[in-house]
């Protein structure tokens, strides 16, 4: 992801979430040393439309996965699940050997995404968005 890219997915970020992050969390995350911050781009007829993103950081081969989002015209399409099997193939291969994640109870279509790659459901964090819990959910390599 590049400064280019935030315009685009700021406008993915405002339907794909009840409290969508800031233009300024997306800038902070680009310059952060320890955060990935990734874009798929599809060619439609020639034009480069931004299909989906992703943001994670890794620490002592531990890795948080903190935001992934698809364009609304394009999801069930698989991109999701192959822009997160690119990047935990890319993980293992650094060395990682646990991705967490925190996911809304409520988000049934999330939850289905990371259960099919192999993560499983570790805990739950009582009110961490404020107005709904969170399950904490781990892929150990
Ligand atoms: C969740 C999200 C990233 C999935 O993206 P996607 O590209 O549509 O996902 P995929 O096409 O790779 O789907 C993989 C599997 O996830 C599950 N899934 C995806 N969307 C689903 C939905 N709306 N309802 C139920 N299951 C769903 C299915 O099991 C699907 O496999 P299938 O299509 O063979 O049935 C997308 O819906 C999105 O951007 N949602 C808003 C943002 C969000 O919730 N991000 C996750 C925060 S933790």
């Amino acid at each position: 992801m590049s400064a280019q890219d935030i315009d685009k997915v700021l406008e993915i970020e405002r339907v794909s979430f009840p409290k969508p992050w800031t233009r300024g969390m997306f800038e902070s995350e680009i310059r952060n040393p320890i955060s990935f911050a990734l874009t798929l781009k599809v060619d439609e007829g020639g034009e480069e439309k931004l299909a989906a993103y992703i943001i994670f950081w890794v620490v002592h081969g531990e890795a948080h996965l903190l935001n992934v989002a698809v364009n609304p015209e394009y999801r069930r399409h698989g991109y999701a699940t192959i822009l997160l099997k690119t990047v935990l193939e890319q993980m293992k291969q650094s060395l990682v050997y646990e991705v967490f994640l925190e996911v809304r109870r409520s988000n049934k279509a999330a939850r289905e995404l990371y259960y099919k790659l192999g993560f499983k459901e570790s805990f739950e964090r009582k009110n961490y968005y404020g107005d709904e819990d969170a399950i904490v959910m781990t892929l150990v390599f």
